[in-house]
């Protein structure tokens, strides 16, 4: 299959990006490379007869039109977009640009070209969107979000991201255009941009700097291995019918508290300090403004009906993530030093 990727130059993206050469897909991924974009996520593939670069903005329709024409994939395959909940909140408007604009251009483009092929059968769009949009569920509930939990979103983030879902299930009702949709848990990982959590604990205990944990570490999150999401991306691709959405998680629901603590177990082991553990270093800052209590995903359609389940465990999964970032020091190094990275942002005032 020949799939054009967007935003393929970043964290999930590339993941993605990677696993579908090694499987033998042609690639062609479209990055505008914004401050998360990175070229070195992807290098390991950069020299495939099977994968190309095109710097273009989804923003820009007219560049999306020329590369449909050019490469003419057999399925779009959408991440491209503004991710960081923290940066939703002090500047939203990047969000409602790219994530929903940015949607509706791809959409519109990707129907044009479609519709000029006489419309295949085979011919996919698929959507990848996340479990914030659906809101917050209370701690301690049994509770976990279905395909069929009410839309919630919360912060700028989630609501760019649940308005470009209600684009993808129009497109598909209205037009027939044969659109999935997938929204996905957190996910964690090698490449992961500096500023987000996991990243942010490991090189802050790296450089002997304190671990920062937002409000009381309460926040419960349901962590889910980044090549795991990439490979339930190519089973939906592959296997999802159009018109049906797909929830996607790990079942390993962790307090943002838990989760650092055990990467503190994990580097005690790989990076000792001379005395202590990292954990002495955990210290409470000031919470985000409208910080959801809880999320957890129910994966069951997925896995009844596709088959898909994560291969990488949690201890695992940490484990590979924190031997990466010390084995990388040169890919992070890079990104921190990008202007405004690693500035706390999204107190909300
Ligand atoms: N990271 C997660 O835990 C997670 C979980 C569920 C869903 N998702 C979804 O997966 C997708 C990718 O997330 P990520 O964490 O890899 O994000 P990221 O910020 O690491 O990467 C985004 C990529 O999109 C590119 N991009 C941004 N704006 C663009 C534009 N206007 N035109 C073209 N390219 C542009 C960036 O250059 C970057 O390479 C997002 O849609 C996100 O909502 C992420």
């Amino acid at each position: 299959m020949k799939i054009l990727v967007t935003g393929g130059c970043g964290f999930v993206g590339s993941a993605v990006v990677r696993l579908a050469v090694a499987r033998g897909h042609a690639v062609v991924n479209l990055d505008a490379l914004t401050y998360a974009g990175c070229p070195a996520n992807v290098a390991s593939v950069a020299d495939s007869p099977l994968y190309r670069f095109e710097q273009a903005d989804i923003r820009d329709r007219a560049a999306l039109d020329r590369i449909l024409a050019a490469h003419a994939p057999d399925a779009v395959l959408h991440l491209a977009a503004e991710s960081h909940v923290d940066r939703s909140i002090d500047g939203p408007g990047v969000f409602v640009e790219t994530n929903v604009t940015g949607t509706f251009n791809l959409l519109e483009a990707a129907r044009g070209y479609w519709a000029g092929r006489g419309r295949p059968e085979a011919f996919r769009f698929l959507h990848v969107s996340t479990d914030e949009v659906f809101g917050t569920l209370p701690h301690g509930a049994s509770r976990r979000f279905t395909e069929t939990s009410p839309y919630d979103p919360r912060s700028p983030y989630a609501a760019s991201k649940a308005a470009s879902d209600h684009l993808v299930g129009a497109w598909f009702e209205t037009y027939g255009l044969p659109c999935l949709l997938t929204n996905c848990t957190n996910n964690y990982g090698p490449y992961h941009f500096p500023e987000k959590l996991i990243p942010v604990i490991i090189l802050n205990a790296i450089a002997g700097k304190d671990l920062p944990v937002y409000g009381d570490g309460t926040n419960v999150r349901d962590w889910l291995y980044v090549e795991d999401h990439a490979d339930a991306l190519l089973r939906v691709l592959e296997a999802g019918r159009p018109g049906r959405r797909y929830n996607i998680g790990g079942e390993t629901e962790r307090s943002n508290l838990d989760l650092v603590r055990a990467l503190c177990a994990v580097l005690d082991d790989m990076r000792p300090l001379a005395r202590g553990s990292h954990a002495d270093r955990i210290v409470f800052v000031p919470d985000r403004p409208g910080h959801d209590a809880r999320y957890a995903i129910d994966p069951a359609r997925i896995r009844d009906e596709l088959g898909w389940r994560p291969a990488v465990g949690f201890e695992d999964g940490l484990r590979r993530t924190v031997g990466w970032y010390l084995e990388n020091e040169g890919w992070w190094r890079a990104l921190t030093a990008r202007g405004g990275v690693g500035r706390r942002r999204g107190l909300g005032r």
